[in-house]
């Protein structure tokens, strides 16, 4: 029932259990079994400071993720192996190192744009879900050949639809033939894996010796004995950012526009301060506050530990609960309001806003999704005026391990507006690059 619950209302499910039960709660689910939720900043950090051999987040995002990520992927692995994997990983994904892509952003946004038709109505999660496609496929896979681009773009999608919820269920597990949805995603993995590998290859044999994308970077780094990663290495943390980034950011971006619609006041100021660096931020913080695309990340018990005042037995899955924290009225005022300004205005307490996870496990895309968010939402609404066909906000449905807009971000474009010049790609803004303003600030939070 507590599954059926969920389902059917992921934000305000966990909402009401915490106005029940309070800070901590706990509910039964099938495959998860007894889960414990904790809902206030103490515990929240208590849990993402904890220690890294107790509280294993590679062993709980098994547990949602299945195996196809692979054994060296930086999701699903803990304690040492997971530490190295993150070292090797962190420095591509650095602030000062994430501004080279908002070129690559910016672009991928305009060609997408430029294919909406005037007056009717569309889905914007899946345009959201190409742009943020094509930005990790270059940006991070560094593809550049056109033929590899669409065989990708071809192949990939596949892969989100047949990850099913009935993969998790172990009598599904079997192929039965070739018939089940276990079956299908084994040939849709295999296929993605053909390119990725070829791609690996195509870098082996002719580095290029720039930065210019994360696999170069990966390419060039070294474990502490100094050996490079693997092939096998290479592709589970390719395949890891690939699962990690692109649904999550569209999904994002798709919550944004569902809110800005409607919300007129926001729109406007928003639209009318495209280049002022502080409220576009502002406007990412405050939806992924108030629509987190993850409600909740969690932690497995590798031994009885005491969380919270309870002694809880290994095995337990301990759960920061994201979406109650954003929706607190004593940590935010009147929470179920859209209200970037509550970023401008005031600095948020610690462990009160935590869309990215934290801790060793915090989400090491942060930067980078904020920075493709805010370079998104200022390409588009330079291009277009938008509007919802309905007023009505659209609830959240779960897809996988996210929570999505149910009728996925409708839209109708009502309006092209020409682009000034001067704000072009290459153009000058303030004296410095127009887009690289967009990742001016890249988001470093002080839970870090
Ligand atoms: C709005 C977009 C995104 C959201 C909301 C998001 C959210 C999260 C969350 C909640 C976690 C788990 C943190 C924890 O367990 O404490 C996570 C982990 C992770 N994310 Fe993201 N993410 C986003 C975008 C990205 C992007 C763009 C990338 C890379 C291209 C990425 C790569 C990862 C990786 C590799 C991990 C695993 C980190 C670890 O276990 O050490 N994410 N993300």
């Amino acid at each position: 029932m507590q599954a059926a619950f969920v389902t059917a209302s992921p934000y305000g499910w966990m909402v009401k259990r915490w106005r029940r039960y309070g800070d901590v709660f706990s509910s039964r689910f099938p495959i998860f079994g007894r889960v414990v939720y904790v809902a206030d900043p103490a515990l929240v950090k208590e849990v993402f400071l904890g220690d890294a051999g107790t509280f294993h987040a590679g062993e709980a995002n098994t547990l949602a993720l299945g195996d196809a990520l692979g054994d060296h992927s930086l999701l699903t692995l803990d304690e040492g192996r997971h530490l190295s994997q993150r070292k090797l990983l962190l420095p591509p994904f650095h602030g000062e190192s994430v501004r080279r892509y908002v070129e690559v952003m910016a672009e991928a946004t305009q060609r997408e744009v430029e294919r909406w038709p005037l007056g009717k109505e569309i889905e914007l999660r899946p345009c959201m879900q190409a742009i943020t496609l094509e930005v990790i496929l270059r940006a991070v896979f560094g593809v550049r050949d056109d033929a590899r681009m669409d065989l990708f773009r071809e192949r990939i999608p596949p892969l989100g639809e047949a990850t099913s919820i009935l993969n998790w269920l172990p009598f599904m597990d079997r192929d039965l033939g070739g018939i089940t949805p276990a079956a299908r995603f084994r040939r849709a993995l295999a296929a993605v894996d053909e390119l990725i590998y070829a791609e690996i290859a195509d870098r082996r044999a002719a580095p290029d010796g720039e930065d210019r994308d994360v696999l170069s970077l990966l390419l060039r780094a070294r474990h502490e004995d100094g050996s490079p990663m693997t092939d096998p290495e290479l592709r589970d943390e390719l395949m890891t950012l690939l699962t990690a980034g692109h649904e999550t950011t569209a999904t994002g971006l798709a919550w944004a526009f569902e809110r800005l619609l409607r919300t007129p006041r926001v729109l406007a100021r928003l639209s009318a301060s495209l280049d002022d660096g502080d409220y576009l931020d502002a406007v990412v913080k405050e939806t992924l506050r108030v629509r987190p695309v993850v409600v909740d990340v969690a932690r497995k018990l590798t031994r009885e530990t005491e969380v919270a005042g309870w002694r809880l037995p290994a095995g337990t899955l301990v759960l920061p609960a994201i979406a109650v924290m954003h929706a607190r009225p004593d940590l935010y005022d009147s929470p179920e309001e859209y209200r970037p300004e509550r970023f401008l205005d005031s600095e948020t307490e610690s462990y009160a806003w935590i869309p990215f996870g934290g801790g060793v496990r915090r989400c090491i895309g942060a930067s980078f999704a904020q920075v493709e968010m805010r370079t998104v939402l200022r390409e588009v609404l330079r291009r277009v005026r938008l509007r919802a066909p309905s007023q009505r906000p659209e609830r959240g449905v779960i897809r996988h391990v996210t929570v999505v807009p149910g009728r996925g971000a409708r839209a109708v474009v009502t309006e092209r507006l020409s682009v000034h010049p001067a704000a072009e790609l290459a153009g000058a803004h303030n004296g410095r690059p127009a887009l690289a303003d967009a990742a001016s600030e890249v988001g470093v939070r002080r839970n870090d």
